[in-house]
């Protein structure tokens, strides 16, 4: 099973009764794990939360730090790419090269890195 295939069974528990667009997303780390999660909306908009939020807090949640692949699946008519809040959530536990895979609701996909959907992040490399 591709990691494209665990978010797409991750996608159908999402929580989107406003939206009405749902998005599952999977996580890999190092040792094989896979971790996933959908977005959880709430009547108070802004406090929903993206999918790759959930597979993010479920892969701390297991005690793992590094993420080595990622996909995310949405209801799009094109690959569902990461919002900007999640592609800087990815990054603080993948590297540039990791590479995201994003999937249309028709199962058209997209693959590029983490450092292509986020040129340039701010990391803790600038707080030293
Ligand atoms: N959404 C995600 O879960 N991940 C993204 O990266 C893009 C947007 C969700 C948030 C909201 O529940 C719905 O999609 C519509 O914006």
């Amino acid at each position: 099973m591709s990691l494209i295939d665990d978010a797409k069974a991750a996608q159908g528990k999402a929580y989107a009764p406003y939206s009405n667009f749902k998005v599952g997303a999977a996580v890999k780390t190092p040792s094989g794990a896979v971790f996933a999660g959908v977005n959880v909306e709430n009547a108070a908009y802004p406090e929903g939360t993206c999918a790759e939020a959930g597979a993010i807090a479920a892969m701390v949640l297991g005690g793992e730090k590094e993420i080595v692949e990622v996909a995310v699946i949405g209801s799009s008519d094109e690959p569902t790419p990461p919002c900007g809040g999640c592609r800087q959530k990815l990054r603080e536990f993948a590297a540039p090269d990791v590479p995201v895979t994003m999937m249309s609701r028709t199962g058209k996909t997209l693959t590029l890195t983490v450092g292509e959907l986020l040129p340039g992040a701010f990391t803790t490399d600038f707080m030293d």
